[in-house]
């Protein structure tokens, strides 16, 4: 039964200091930052530092947003880290990020849903917490995709950088009122069938490589745009809320042609939708925190906000989350 709701207390963020430009990538591969630009929407990126791994920018994301809620590590007992690129095969990269915080009670594992790792994360937290098993988690979504980059393909290459976000839940007695603060309603998708158009191809059981990723993006961007409403109608319907409710709209940042198609199609005006991917470019599991976290620091997400999350990603999985922050 559910007797608690999580309530968002803090919010950080972390990006490896290299910043890499369209006009650094000309040098690299064949194209040219116009091209980047007006496909995409981006213009920079973060690149992790030789040896800084994806565990270490989880550490700074979460070490922020404990700052941010005021929390003592020690109080925290779950911690889901949505990435697709962990430090090694195992152990999770989570139990990296706990022994940093120096926790040892409670529990830590990540959770892999590639660019939907945030949401799937969340709702894995969420439904923790709202059965009463935790008190406090920390959900980070943290990658360093350029480790799994094909430096020699421009049609993925140029679209992707590194970074790190993170949230510290706590539950709460759930009150009756949507407009009492936390996560509203989560939901979640997947659909296998499409596995082969984002992937990477090696891994610990076929290749024992950790691979290259690899993309149909034409496919992908058409179920980005077109495929994934039924996860926000499902938090709308579970809610009562309407698409003109939302205070911001923070989708997964891949393309800002995929975030305006999403806005357009879901009926979320320009100004209500929060973008990031100019200057992080795709970061993944950390998309989404990280402009969470952008937000929040300019003075745009405020205590009380209706926010309405969107993730997708390879697999295909997708999912969306509402909250009243
Ligand atoms: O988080 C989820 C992960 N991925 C995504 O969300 C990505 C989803 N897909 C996309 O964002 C877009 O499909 C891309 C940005 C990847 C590509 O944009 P597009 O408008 O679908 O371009 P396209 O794939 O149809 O390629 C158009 C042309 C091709 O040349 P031809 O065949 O028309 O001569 C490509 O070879 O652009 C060429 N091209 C490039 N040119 C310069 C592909 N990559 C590049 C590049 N620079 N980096």
């Amino acid at each position: 039964m559910t007797t608690k709701r999580s309530v968002v207390v803090g919010c950080g963020s972390y990006l490896p200091s290299r910043v890499l430009t369209n006009a650094d990538l000309v040098d690299m591969v064949d194209t040219s930052d116009a091209w980047i630009a007006q496909r995409t929407g981006i213009t920079e990126r973060h690149i992790a530092a030789p040896g800084e791994l994806t565990s270490d920018l989880a550490l700074h994301a979460a070490r922020a947003a404990l700052d941010a809620a005021a929390l003592d590590p020690k109080e925290i007992d779950l911690i889901v880290l949505g990435t697709a690129t962990p430090d090694n095969t195992f152990p999770a990269s989570a139990v990296t990020v706990q022994a940093g915080l120096g926790i040892t009670q409670g529990v830590a594992f990540d959770v892999q849903a590639v660019c939907s790792g945030f949401v799937f994360a969340l709702a894995t937290a969420d439904n923790f917490l709202k059965n009463g098993a935790f008190k406090h988690a920390l959900v980070i979504g943290a990658e360093t995709f350029s480790r799994i980059l094909d430096w020699k393909d421009r049609t993925t290459c140029v679209l992707f950088g590194d970074g790190a976000g993170a949230i510290v839940l706590r539950a709460e007695p759930a009150p009756n009122s949507q407009n009492s603060r936390g996560v509203l309603a989560t939901s979640l998708r997947s659909d296998g069938r499409y596995k082969d158009k984002l992937y990477v191809d090696g891994g610990p059981s076929s290749t024992g490589t950790a691979g290259h990723l690899r993309m149909e993006g034409r496919d992908v961007f058409r179920h980005a745009v077109a495929g994934t409403g039924d996860a926000v109608e499902s938090v709308f319907g579970a809610t009562g809320y309407a698409a003109g409710d939302v205070d911001w709209f923070v989708p997964h940042q891949a393309n800002q042609r995929i975030i305006d198609g999403a806005a357009n199609r879901l009926g979320i005006a320009p100004e209500k939708v929060i973008s990031t991917v100019e200057r992080h470019g795709n970061t993944s599991a950390a998309s989404i925190p990280l402009a969470l976290d952008a937000a929040i620091l300019d003075g745009r997400i405020k205590p009380g906000d209706l926010v309405l999350l969107q993730a997708v990603g390879g697999g295909f999985t997708w999912g969306a989350a509402l909250v009243r922050w």
